[in-house]
């Protein structure tokens, strides 16, 4: 698949969307990024996906408190100049990049999401590293988004009871 119109910088990562851009969380972002997500959890706290949202929440006053947590960085997705969303990536013993997100509920539905992980998983593929997604079998907006972006099945995980998904860097080099 490729995707040549994705720029990639240390700093700011452009997606194929012109108004999408996805960087590393800023401690100046945490009212923004807090008020995103402690707001309205609804869309999030009615389904049973195991992804407690407000983690990413606590994640980002660890860092702002000097206190990042080891291995995971916390990536804000943003629309225009407002946060929409994040990106987790944290680290797996073997170096593979596990991958969680979530969207603001004025940014669901359209587009945004699918964009900004193709494009970080797309920059991981670039430094050699492959990506794995956890999801639980009901989550299906989210399996959606990894069918769209270019995941593949890879395994079921019987202690968390959730479809593992990967995006294998060397796939994508021979895509492109
Ligand atoms: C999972 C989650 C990030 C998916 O968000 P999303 O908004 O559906 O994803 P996208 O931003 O890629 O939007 C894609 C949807 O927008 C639609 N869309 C509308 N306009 C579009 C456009 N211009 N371009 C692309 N897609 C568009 C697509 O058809 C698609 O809808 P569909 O899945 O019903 O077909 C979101 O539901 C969420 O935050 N869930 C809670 C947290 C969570 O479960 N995280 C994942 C844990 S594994």
């Amino acid at each position: 698949m490729g995707s040549p119109e994705t720029k990639i910088s240390p700093e700011i990562i452009q997606t194929d969307k012109n108004d999408v851009t996805v960087r590393l969380f800023r401690d100046e972002d945490l009212e923004e990024f807090s008020h995103l997500f402690n707001k309205d959890l609804s869309h999030i706290r009615a389904h049973s996906y195991g992804l407690d949202v407000a983690g990413f929440v606590t994640w980002a006053e660890d860092i702002v408190e000097g206190n990042p947590p080891d291995g995971v960085r916390l990536m804000m997705v943003c629309s225009d100049d407002k946060i929409a969303g994040c990106i987790v990536l944290g680290t797996e013993q073997d170096g593979t990049q596990n991958i969680a997100y979530a969207a603001g509920k004025d940014y669901e539905g359209q587009g945004v999401m699918s964009s900004a992980v193709k494009a970080v998983v797309d920059n991981e593929a670039k430094n050699g590293k492959d990506v794995i997604a956890q999801v639980k079998r009901d989550n299906l907006r989210s399996t959606r988004l990894l069918g769209r972006v270019g995941f593949k099945f890879d395994h079921w995980d019987f202690e968390f009871r959730e479809e593992v998904y990967k995006y294998a860097h060397d796939d994508k080099a021979k895509d492109s």
